[in-house]
């Protein structure tokens, strides 16, 4: 079993199939962390009980007495605020005297097959209960009378545990929460790099890596949502580790709203690394006798580098988050609206581009975009969800009908926490938008937010939206979220619950999505924010795939597309093939190259395929076929980086290699030519090295997976692609086990 406890030592050992976590109850029942990292026999390490170095003026346990502990430097498996322990603290209350001292003592401990749903928000999951085991361990303030219980789930097959945590208010006055992280980790060092994901608009999740210093660090999100500008994801790597070598720590956070992700580094060099909510944008009352959930954070260790982290993730991600129908099965090949045509379309239009990409392959039609109230901009309408007759003229039935005749399954687009001044939502519920009584509101993309902590209004978005998705065959719905929060305040919450908005808006955009998906099960759910805005595991949880980035011009993309596959799945990215010049950095690169980027992801197409010039439409059906051909190793296959953009930004490479070996699809992006380079050597990567392949193009060519992995493979020189010479050229390679 995964999870032991030794009565002897109090320690609680719980080991994955590569890696092991000690937690030690010490005296005056303090609980420790003794070890976390590759797997060890030992289930007691008692060498990091006493972590004493340079603790003279530390503050000691009255009852512990000076015997070298202190609160201070001892490795606190989860360390509050105000007892002796200065580093960042995972827990804050604030009790009814009003200071907000914090101290928890161990009280328990449960372990059990399996795992439990976290009450009203996305977790992952086991398929049967032998599948992981996890640990409650429990704790009580004995001051305040917050009962905390640390959770641990154990998936051994993934190296994953996973981690939250719950306070329940036993005393019977109300208590404040201030800050309530979902886990908190101390290791005995600080010679690790921190890698994080930072962007914008269009520019999502490039790696950054630093090197952990002495003081706090890390990132964070205020803007409601888990954001583009940083992504609730951290690794712990080694340093000079990289995709194949190195001890690597990957921390993620099942959360969509505001986050904070921080490492302190203290005198002693040791790290203590916490990841839950953002407390600045947090408090919580708590009444006596309720519960506080905090959301779950994953924690993966591998000794195999930061490839090998990312695989981990990948593959848990795929069998322990994503749900539905469509976590297993192909997924429609869609052509999509918006950059075909964005608020210019009517029935007519949606039909051509439905008959055209019919004819080429492809599989469902999305609408994007400016089908409801009065929307011809982005000026008006987000909360009017019914049809826009001006442009559907027949009416959304008669629309989705005529596609499905052609054969084509039909998609809509909604934007349901949005509300514009120019609604008529707006004009009969103005106090339905967060906002601040006497402050002006802040506008973003001519919009504002709904108040999602309130029932009536998520009540009323649905049922707009059921009215909608009940009056025709809609397989497929874009959940968009195109703004931030701002002027975060509630009319119906008192003001000792204001700060609670941020989170409870995340509550109930997590509700309505589990009433969509449980009320549409068959319903393909997309999401996207302004692009890949809020790609995060919460929302992968509801969505098996969330579009990844507005800016689909494959050489940006590259680098977009490599980072999200630090944490995420290839299957969850949204990633199409649009036209050129590109909309967003108006480059030309090939047709060809276009579709091998895409197929990285989910492949589906952004354009007006009856405009498009003939050579490319004709391209079409070929690169479907190839599509569908390599789909499923795509989907099922491990996912291997081998070129780097944000190192050497002349070529890109990756590899999709099937879980047992048999094959592997290889493709290559010669980003920019360069003089007088015949070949490049490229080294595969993930085969069995004792077995023999072949590329499908040169059967009789037998080499073995140690000469591809180490010798590697010359790559010439691409000369001309769809006629642009030497830049942005792509090549995709096909090796079977013989
Ligand atoms: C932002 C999305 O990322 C786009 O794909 C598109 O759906 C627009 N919103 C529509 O307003």
């Amino acid at each position: 079993m995964p999870i032991f406890y030794d009565e002897k030592t109090k320690t609680f050992k719980l080991d994955t199939d590569n890696s092991s976590y000690i937690v030690a109850v010490y005296d005056e029942n303090y609980i420790l962390n003794l070890y976390y990292g590759a797997y060890i026999p030992e289930s007691y390490v008692p060498d990091r009980e006493k972590r004493t170095t340079n603790a003279s003026f530390s503050p000691v346990n009255p009852v512990i007495g000076e015997n070298g502990f202190s609160p201070d430097t001892a490795p606190i498996e989860y360390g509050t605020h105000g007892a002796g322990d200065f580093r960042i603290s995972a827990l804050e209350i604030i009790n009814k005297n009003g200071d907000s001292i914090t101290d928890i003592r161990y009280t328990g401990y449960k372990i059990y097959n399996g795992k439990k749903e976290i009450q009203g928000m996305p977790s992952t999951y086991v398929n049967n209960e032998s599948e992981a085991q996890t640990l409650e361990i429990y704790t009580e303030d004995f001051v305040t009378g917050a009962e905390v219980t640390l959770y641990y789930t154990v998936f051994p097959e993934y190296d994953v545990i996973t981690r939250h945590i719950k306070v329940k208010n036993v005393s019977s006055d109300n208590m404040r929460i201030e800050r309530a992280m979902s886990m908190c980790l101390d290791l005995p060092d600080m010679d690790y790099d921190m890698i994080t994901l930072y962007g914008c608009h269009a520019k999502e999740r490039n790696i950054e890596r630093r090197r952990l210093a002495h003081g706090v660090q890390g990132v964070e999100s205020r803007r409601g949502s888990s954001s583009n500008t940083q992504n609730p994801f951290v690794a712990l790597a080694q340093r000079g580790s990289d995709d194949e070598h190195g001890d690597v720590y990957g921390f993620n956070l099942v959360y969509s709203g505001n986050f904070s992700a921080l490492a302190e580094c203290d005198f002693n060099c040791t790290t203590r690394f916490v990841m839950g909510i953002e407390p600045q944008t947090f408090s919580w009352l708590l009444n006596s006798g309720e519960s506080f959930y905090a959301p779950e954070a994953v924690m993966v260790f591998t000794m195999g580098g930061i490839g090998e982290m990312s695989r981990k993730l990948h593959r848990f991600y795929n069998n322990n988050l994503t749900r539905g129908r469509y976590k297993t099965e192909k997924r429609p090949l869609l052509i999509n609206s918006w950059e075909a045509a964005y608020f210019d379309f009517d029935e007519d239009k949606l039909i051509s581009f439905a008959r055209e990409a019919k004819k080429l392959g492809v599989e469902l039609l999305v609408m994007d975009d400016g089908w409801f109230g009065h929307r011809d901009s982005d000026n008006s309408s987000l909360g009017d969800w019914f049809v826009y007759e001006k442009k559907l003229k027949g009416g959304l039935k008669y629309l989705v009908d005529e596609v499905n005749k052609l054969g084509m399954k039909f998609g809509i687009w909604f934007e349901p926490e949005m509300i514009s001044p120019d609604s008529e939502l707006y004009k009969a519920h103005p106090d339905w938008a967060i906002q601040i009584k006497g402050r002006p509101l802040t506008l973003c993309r001519e919009q504002y937010v709904l108040d999602y902590s309130r029932k009536e209004v998520r009540d009323h978005v649905y049922g707009m939206m059921k009215k909608i998705l009940d009056s025709a065959n809609i397989e497929y719905i874009k959940w968009d979220m195109n703004r931030q929060l701002t002027e975060v305040g509630s009319a119906t919450l008192p003001a000792e619950r204001q700060r609670e908005l941020w989170h409870r808006y995340v509550l109930g955009v997590y509700d309505l999505m589990d009433r969509l998906t449980t009320d549409y099960p068959h319903i393909l759910l997309e999401n996207c924010s302004g692009g890949g805005a809020r790609f995060d595991p919460g929302m992968l949880y509801y969505s098996p795939q969330i579009w990844c980035s507005d800016d689909t011009d494959a050489i940006e993309r590259l680098k977009i597309q490599h980072g999200t596959s630090m944490c995420y799945p290839c299957l969850a990215m949204g990633a199409h093939v649009s036209d050129c010049p590109n909309h967003t950095v108006g480059r030309n690169t090939p047709f060809k190259t276009r579709g091998h980027v895409a197929m990285v992801g989910t492949f589906g197409y952004e354009l007006d395929v009856t405009r498009i010039p003939q050579e490319d439409r004709d391209a079409i059906p070929a690169q479907i076929e190839e599509f569908n051909k390599f789909n499923k190793l795509v989907r099922t296959g491990d996912h291997y980086r081998i070129g780097n953009m944000f190192e050497d930004n002349t070529w890109d490479a990756w590899e999709f290699v099937a879980k047992d070996k048999s094959e592997a699809l290889f493709e290559f992006v010669q980003v920019l030519g360069r003089p007088n380079e015949r070949s490049r050597r490229i080294k595969l990567k993930g085969l069995e090295a004792d077995a023999y392949y072949y590329e499908e193009n040169e059967p009789d060519k037998k080499i073995s997976g140690a000469a591809l992995m180490n010798a590697g493979i010359n790559i010439a020189k691409m000369w001309n692609g769809d006629g642009l010479y030497g830049d942005f050229c792509s090549k995709i390679l096909h090796f079977i086990k013989v």
